[in-house]
């Protein structure tokens, strides 16, 4: 297999990441993906920096051993406390979620105030705040942990009066700083952009970091011309640490499409 046909490695917590992974399917049809749902130990959200680090490595580790070609960490929380641990431990290139969102919310804010919603563990890193005051300095940013909107999202009440009063609640403070940019810094939240965009309010941007996170794997991968123009036909595999069946069934609601080859694995625990 050529260097450019190996596959791009994708891990999340645990489904979230699909969120990621459709945006790669469509702004990189091209490429080979090998997914890792790490179902098994999700949320991350809620653990400390150190465990969610071994996770990382643990996942990194796995997909190494399938000859991946580029890691991306599509999930906020871990790219949040352990991309750069992991970009320092491997030879191919590490794309996370935090700097491409960022980046995007710097573009796009006119007034400098910008909302940050994600988990607690992101939240608490200060991981976003960082990258975007990294690219102006002046920017305020306000971030609000949303620990139940991934609950909602995985039972699918996306939309409905449960789903709106919770959104309402955690924003309502957010809301009153006046910020014009909203970064969804969590995998599950842009399967609620209709509600979050109706409690914001037409005049906030919402920045999805999964379609500015595809942008920068392929910008990653044509600056170290990687990317694929073998013509050899590609793979899609997933691999997940717990039930297959639940994972196809939810799965299949944030990829938006059908999903096969489904293995279930065991992590080798030791770091
Ligand atoms: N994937 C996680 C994230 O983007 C959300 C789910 C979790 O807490 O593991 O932060």
């Amino acid at each position: 297999m050529s260097r450019e046909s190996k596959p791009i490695g994708i891990f999340d917590s645990g489904i979230g990441g699909l969120t990621v992974l459709k945006e790669i399917y469509k702004q990189l049809p091209y490429e080979s993906t090998v997914y890792l749902g790490d179902t098994a130990r999700v949320p991350y959200g809620i653990r400390s920096p150190e465990t969610v680090t071994r996770y990382s490595f643990e996942n990194t580790r796995f997909l190494f051993s399938k000859e991946v070609k580029m890691i991306v960490i599509a999930c906020n929380t871990a790219s949040s406390v352990s991309l750069e641990s992991v970009r320092s431990s491997v030879s191919v290139p590490v794309v996370g979620v935090i700097e491409p969102g960022a980046k995007a919310a710097a573009a796009a804010t006119i007034n400098k105030k910008i909302g940050v919603i994600g988990t607690e563990a992101t939240i608490k890193s200060n991981s976003y705040a960082k990258a975007i005051l990294n690219i102006d300095k002046d920017i305020e940013v306000f971030g609000v942990a949303c620990p139940l909107l991934v609950p909602l999202v995985e039972e699918g009440w996306t939309e409905g009066s449960i789903a709106e009063m919770t959104a309402e609640k955690y924003l309502q403070d957010i809301k009153k700083n006046g910020i014009d940019t909203l970064v969804l810094g969590c995998t599950h939240y842009p399967l609620m952009k209709g509600i979050l965009s109706r409690v914001m309010g037409e005049n906030v941007n919402l920045i999805d970091s999964a379609i500015e996170t595809a942008r920068e794997i392929r910008a990653v991968l044509h600056d170290l011309s990687l990317l694929n123009s073998s013509g050899e036909e590609i793979i899609r595999e997933f691999y997940v640490t717990d039930s297959p069946e639940k994972f196809k069934s939810v799965g299949e609601r944030f990829l938006g499409e059908h999903i096969q080859h489904i293995k279930k694995i065991k992590l080798e625990m030791e770091v």
